[in-house]
This record gives structure tokens, C-alpha cells and sequence, in this order.
């Protein structure tokens, strides 16, 4: 098939490239700068010209807090971007797989949200995914509308690597311990706008907090927030295996399991062996502009049924990533 993936230089972007490529599919990646989804008239010529098979939208503005004083600029991608792709994939008669986001959810539900469960956004991240999916809905019956949660990936900035750095700046003490894999420690650098929820400010946080004992300093990490971490090698594989079943609809795509983002944080670092002291805290010690879900697990049904199979749990897909990160480091050092 040919293939257009738009958003192609983001974290999901380019694992999904990736993995569409190793299956031999015809396709064409195009970034930012090659091609704005905003544009009505840049995507219609682009699309009309390229004539894909499919369009594979992995495009948005995705920093959620900036995103609150910053409404026309997410709307504009999260919400006419995909009316966009939408008009233009009809013209030419293309599939169109968009990605959405847990976000679109309030959070309130008590068990994970189906995909029968109706959205009502907290904040304008959401709110603007919300009316990406509605466009597309309405606009092209030949879609595939996933959504997925708290993703990691080795092309961008995540709440991992984001972990990774904040240990860095601890100096954290390495434990000694055959089962972890080699701490990628250094390897990451930069930080995550997406994730600084989860600190007190702008990752500076780990610096300014000490221990009560024995002097090490901890980082303070949201514990009542729950959800999926997702690896996005596994969600493009699975986005890979959708457009194989012409089984158009919505689909909850994350790994298997839900955990808070303070579990998820001393997973990252019992796995790389780093003894980092983890503080639980409430949403509310750490505000930030935008509002985010207390639940946001999804029901994965009827992802089995459909593609065979669901994700792996998220566990699993942290071990990958991390040892993937480690054996990239080995390999820049060596
Ligand atoms: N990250 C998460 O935790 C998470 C969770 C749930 C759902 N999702 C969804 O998953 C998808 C992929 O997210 P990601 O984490 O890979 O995000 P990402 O790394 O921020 O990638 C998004 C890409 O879209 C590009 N982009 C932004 N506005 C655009 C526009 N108007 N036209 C074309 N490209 C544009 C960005 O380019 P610039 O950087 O140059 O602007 C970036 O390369 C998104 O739909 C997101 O909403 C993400």
C-alpha cells in the first residue's frame, strides 16, 4: 500500500514510519516542515497529488500545558488538521488512521473508559482531540480512530527519559544488581514539557529536595493519576496490523496494565538500577495550567477480536525500551 505519514519527525511519527517501511509498504513520511495539517490547501495538493492508499496522521500539538494559553495553535492542528486530512482522504477515496488521546476523557469514570464512553475533555488538549475525532468521524466513514496513552519512545522527549535526566542531575546512586540492564544514565538529554506534571518545576525539582535521611535527594511524583504507558513501537505495530483488517472504527490501543505515574516512575528506575527516592504527591501540590484525568485506563475491546491480540504489558515494554536506550548509549560510548 502506499502510505502517508504525516507528523513523521515526532515520537510516534517515526517509529511509525519505521515500522510501515519494514513491511515493505510504499511510504511517504512527511514532517512539519514538509507538510502543516493546518493548511487546507497545502494537504489537498499534497494528498491529491500523492494519492496514498492510506493516511497514517500522527501530527498534533502535543504540549498539553501550553496548549491552555495557546488554544488557536492546538485547535488548529489537534482539530482542523485531521478535518483536513479527513476532506482530502475522501477526495481521493484514502483510509485515514488518526491517533487520539486518553485526554479526551474527564477521568471521573471509576473502571477504564470503553469506546463506547462518551468524551468530555478537562482541558483544551483534549477538548481540541475531541473535535479531531468528531471531524474525522463525521467526514470520512473509512477510518480508524485510535487512542492511546503516556507514551514512551526512543524519538522524543517522555516521561522516561525525562526520569532518566532528573537521576542524572541527583547523581544518584547506582545499585548493584545483576537482573537490571546497563543504566543509560547521560543518554538522555532534554526535557518534557508533557511530563513536567509530574515535577515541581521545570525539572529542577530533583535538585532542591533532599531526603530526610541520609542526605540523598528524591524526586516527587504524582500518585493519583492513573493510566497506560504505551511504547510506541508496540502502538505502530498495532496501527500496522489495524490497517490490515478494514475494521473501521474507534480502537483503545495501549499496553496492557494501569499504574500511577509515581509506580511507573520507580519501575523506570528499579529497572536501570538507580537508588532514587520517589515521593508520592497529589495533583493538587503540583497544579499545572492544564487539568489532567485521574483515570484515563482504557478498554482495550475489541482489539483482540480485531487484530488478534492486545499489547503487551506496559512492564515489558518499559524493559525494551530501557535496554534498547542502554545497548544505544553502549554503542555511542563504544
Ligand atoms: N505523547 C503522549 O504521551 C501521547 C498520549 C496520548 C496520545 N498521544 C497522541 O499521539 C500522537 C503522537 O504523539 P507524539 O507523542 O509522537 O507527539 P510529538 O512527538 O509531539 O509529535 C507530533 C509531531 O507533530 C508535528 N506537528 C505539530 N503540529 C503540526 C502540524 N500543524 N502539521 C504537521 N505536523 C505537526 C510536530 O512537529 P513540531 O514538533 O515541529 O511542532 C511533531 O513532529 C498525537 O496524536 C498525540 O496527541 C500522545
Amino acid at each position: 500500500m502506499r502510505i502517508l505519514v504525516t507528523g513523521a519527525g515526532g515520537m510516534l511519527g517515526r517509529d511509525m514510519t519505521l515500522e510501515l517501511a519494514a513491511r515493505r509498504h510504499d511510504v511517504v513520511a512527511l514532517t512539519h516542515e514538509d507538510l502543516d495539517i493546518a493548511d487546507i490547501g497545502a494537504v489537498r495538493e499534497r494528498i491529491s497529488a500523492l494519492r496514498p492508499d492510506v493516511v497514517v496522521n500522527c501530527a498534533a500539538y502535543t504540549r498539553v500545558d501550553d496548549a491552555e494559553r495557546d488554544r488557536e495553535a492546538a485547535f488548529a492542528a489537534n482539530a482542523l488538521g485531521p478535518r483536513n486530512l479527513a476532506l482530502a482522504c475522501r477526495r481521493v477515496g484514502a483510509v485515514l488512521l488518526h491517533i487520539s488521546t486518553d485526554y479526551v476523557f474527564d477521568g471521573e469514570k471509576g473502571e477504564p473508559y470503553t469506546i463506547w464512553d462518551l468524551p468530555s475533555p478537562l482541558n483544551v488538549y483534549g477538548a481540541s482531540k475531541w473535535w479531531g475525532e468528531n471531524y474525522v468521524r463525521s467526514l470520512l466513514p473509512e477510518h480508524y480512530l485510535v487512542r492511546t496513552s503516556w507514551l514512551f519512545g526512543e524519538h522524543g522527549r517522555n516521561f522516561v527519559t525525562t526520569m532518566l535526566r532528573m537521576a542524572d542531575k541527583c547523581g544518584a546512586d547506582e545499585l548493584e544488581s545483576s537482573r537490571t540492564v546497563s543504566a543509560p544514565r547521560g543518554a538522555v538529554q532534554g526535557f518534557d514539557e508533557r511530563a513536567s506534571v509530574f515535577t515541581t518545576r521545570e525539572g529542577a525539582t530533583a535538585e532542591n529536595q533532599r531526603a530526610p535521611s541520609g542526605g540523598r535527594r528524591h524526586i516527587p511524583v504524582v500518585a493519583d493519576q492513573r493510566g497506560s504507558p504505551t511504547y510506541t513501537v508496540d502502538l505502530a505495530k498495532a496501527c500496522a496490523d489495524l490497517l490490515e483488517t478494514g475494521c473501521f472504527g474507534i480502537y483503545h490501543v495501549t499496553n496492557q496494565g494501569v499504574t500511577t505515574w509515581y509506580e511507573f516512575a520507580k519501575a523506570i528506575f528499579a529497572r536501570v538500577g538507580l537508588a532514587i527516592n520517589v515521593r508520592p504527591v497529589t495533583s493538587e501540590e503540583f497544579a499545572r495550567p492544564a487539568r489532567r484525568p485521574r483515570n484515563s485506563a482504557l478498554d482495550a475491546y475489541p482489539l483482540r477480536e480485531t487484530i488478534g491480540y492486545v499489547l503487551p504489558p506496559w512492564e515489558d515494554a518499559l524493559a525494551r525500551f530501557l535496554s534498547g536506550l542502554g545497548k544505544a548509549h553502549e554503542r555511542r560510548e563504544g
